[in-house]
Formats: C-alpha cells, structure tokens, sequence
C-alpha cells in the first residue's frame, strides 16, 4: 500500500505550501515581511503542478477508479471528490488574479490575496480530509492485492520525477519553496529566484 502512503505525503506537502503562504501574509500584515512576489508565484506554480495536475488524476485513474469496480460504497464521497478535482483551473485562476491585483498596487491587493488562500486552504483541508476519513480506510477495506499492486507500480513510476510530463523535481522545488520562506518556517533564503 505505497501508494496510500504517498497520498498522504503529497497532502502534508500541499498543507506546509498552505501554511508557508498564509504565514507570510499575516508577517506582511504584520509589518514584519515584504512580499515576495516571485516565491508565492513559485507556490502557485507548485500547487498548480503538483496537486492540481498530478497529484489528483492518479487518485482518480488508479485509486478512485479501482475502488468503483469493488464497492459501491463511498459512491457520495467519490462523486464530489471527482467533482472538486475538476475546477483545479479555476482555483488556480483565483490565485493569480488575486496575487496580481496585490503586485499591481491594489489598495485591498494584500486582502484579496489573503482571502484567496484562506479560501483555497479550507477548500483543500475538507477535500482530504474526506480523502483520508472516508476513501482510504474504504480502500484498504474492498481492494484486493492484485489491485494495490497495480496501483502501487502506477504510483511508484508516476512519481519518479524523471518520468513527470514536464520533468519537474518537485521534491527539490518543494524543499527550495520553503527554504525560501521565513523563519520559523523556512531559512529565508528569499529573494526566491526558482
Ligand atoms: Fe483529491
Ligand atoms: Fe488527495
């Protein structure tokens, strides 16, 4: 069951890119950070490439697509699942609109960006938490062994970063994203440069 391990690692890895981004913005509101725009654009990137894009078609054409063939339960959970993994472009979307209203010297820009990640974080943090509670244990419940090793296989290569589509190291780029943040967080190695 590698595969169920990393799920729940590339959640935590989303949650700590949550966590950096929304601790710099109250640092900023707080007078105490300047923003630094190319490091949350870095983290857009990275929540874009990596959750969005990756992270969720392999639950959906491995996990979730195994598990309709055993059971029906959990048929509720999975439909809006399913549903929530398709409007990956519009959260993306609010993101960058709001992240480019706050560079362009929005009077609100810093509120608005503020807003969107919190919004974004809540959106994510229901989303696995249905993952973990509900489909997971359903999981380890109804597939067999011969299906938890094809998913495995199907995860295992997946994430060999040298096999990714665009051949992104996302585990570099996620150490470096929170290097880059401040401390106690991160090193503040920033100015972010990629
Ligand atoms: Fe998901
Ligand atoms: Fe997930």
């Amino acid at each position: 069951m590698e595969a169920l391990r990393i799920i729940q690692e590339e959640h935590q890895s989303l949650a700590a890119i949550l966590h950096a981004v929304r601790f710099m913005l109250k640092e900023i509101k707080a007078g105490r950070l300047t923003p630094d725009f190319g490091l949350f654009k870095a983290m857009v990137h990275y929540l874009d490439a990596y959750p969005e894009k990756r992270h969720h078609p392999k639950e959906d054409d491995f996990l979730f697509a195994r598990l309709k063939q055993r059971t029906d339960e959990g048929a509720e959970a999975l439909a809006r699942l399913e549903h929530d993994h398709t409007g990956g472009e519009g959260r993306i979307k609010a993101l960058e609109a709001a992240l480019l209203s706050y560079e362009g010297g929005e009077p609100d820009g810093l509120e608005i960006t503020a807003r969107a990640f919190d919004d974004f974080a809540e959106f994510y943090r229901n989303h696995m938490i249905l993952e973990e509670r509900e489909i997971l244990p359903l999981a380890r419940k109804h597939l067999t062994q011969e299906d938890w090793d094809a998913i495995d296989e199907a995860f295992r290569t997946e994430q060999d970063p040298m096999k990714g589509a665009a051949g992104e190291d996302f585990r570099a780029i996620f150490s470096r994203l929170v290097a880059a943040a401040p401390p106690p967080i991160g090193l503040g190695s920033g100015p972010y440069k990629g």
